[in-house]
């Protein structure tokens, strides 16, 4: 098979042929949840991880099975169906298969959907044009209980990213829901990730290593792995190993902005696999257009002052889509 040269990664960010057996990140039992302990336990992960894995979360079985049975069912249709609901300039939201990271092609197809408010962006492609549109995202046909399955799943899954965001708001010292306002008329969306089976996977990478620039990434992935986080303590890429019906999750640029770097956002990546296909579901709970983006004041000091200076969340949360959108002319469409 020939491969297009655009999924090939430089030799120093290729996945390593050999894998070291390491201690995983951590899982933290929410069943004790609102114990002191487990807001020491989340903030003891964001701290030394950037990432930690939930168990006993209350998001229903059956309904993770149900949107996981759904993606499937999509993914495993010919492109041409699929491109039905492509993504484009007039719809951010839906299915795309040519996005990249740092300039090399990730080797996944990807179907997007935004959770209960719809995305907003810029009427013109201007970064800095003020005036906004409203985006629906575009449903496919099939499986017939696609969006049913997808708008169920996001309901859950949200509640659940609320709870997190309130233990790590303890843990930072404040109030339980401190970062809550954030998030009213939210710029959040949940992607079904699909990575084919991949005949270089010591090449290609299913997502190059990236940090994630929201607030807080809330992640089902099934049982192949294929997660690296970069270990925090020495740099070393170390995988996350699938346990069943936990979610991963991480702490975005937002939160390592608002906590003044207490918590970083940690690199991460994905491998892909030359015998078996992969998929994932990640949230990204983001806050809305309007939020600018600093230090909070109880996080800072004349000892700690604020390491930087205030963004836009819309504008720049915008603009990154829209450089993505440039991409997609892409004519050779290989996965
Ligand atoms: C991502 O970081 O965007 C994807 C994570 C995954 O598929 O495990
Ligand atoms: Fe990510």
């Amino acid at each position: 098979m020939d491969i297009d040269e655009s999924f090939i990664q430089s030799i120093e960010h290729r996945p390593k042929s050999t894998t070291v057996e390491v201690e995983g990140i951590p899982v933290i039992d929410l069943s004790a949840l609102n114990s002191q302990d487990l807001v020491v336990q989340v903030g003891d992960a964001c701290k030394n991880w950037g990432f930690f894995q939930v168990i006993n979360h209350w998001v229903p079985s059956n309904c993770r099975e149900k949107v996981e049975l759904a993606s499937r069912a999509f993914f495993q249709q010919p492109s041409s169906e699929k491109r039905k609901v492509r993504r484009d300039e007039a719809n951010p939201m839906g299915f795309y298969d040519t996005e990249h990271t740092k300039n090399v092609r990730d080797w996944k197809q990807v179907f997007d959907f935004t959770v209960e408010n719809p995305t907003v962006v810029p009427a013109s492609h201007e970064p800095d044009d003020v005036e906004l549109q409203e985006i629906v995202s575009q449903w496919p046909e099939y499986p017939p209980n696609f969006r049913e399955a997808c708008e169920e799943y996001a309901r859950e899954i949200e509640k659940l990213a609320y709870k997190l965001l309130e233990l790590i708001s303890l843990s930072l010292g404040l109030p339980a829901e401190k970062f809550n306002g954030f998030f009213k008329n939210q710029t959040s969306f949940m992607r079904l990730n699909y990575y084919p089976i991949c005949p270089i996977p010591h090449l290609a990478l299913g997502v190059g290593r990236h940090k994630d620039s929201g607030a807080l990434t809330v992640l089902a992935q099934d049982d192949v792995g294929g997660l690296e986080v970069k270990r925090k303590s020495d740099g070393e890429w170390v995988q996350v190993r699938p346990t069943p019906n936990a979610y991963i999750i991480n702490v975005g640029d937002v939160i390592q902005v608002w906590s003044n770097d207490k918590y970083e956002s940690v690199e991460h990546r994905v491998m892909v696999n030359s015998e078996r296909e992969r998929f994932s579901i990640p949230f990204f709970f983001n806050p809305s257009h309007k939020v600018m983006v600093e230090p909070l004041k109880e996080l800072t000091s004349k000892q700690n002052p604020a390491r930087y200076k205030p963004y836009n969340w819309g504008k720049f949360h915008t603009t990154r889509n829209i450089s993505n959108f440039k991409k997609l002319n892409v004519e050779n469409i290989q996965i």
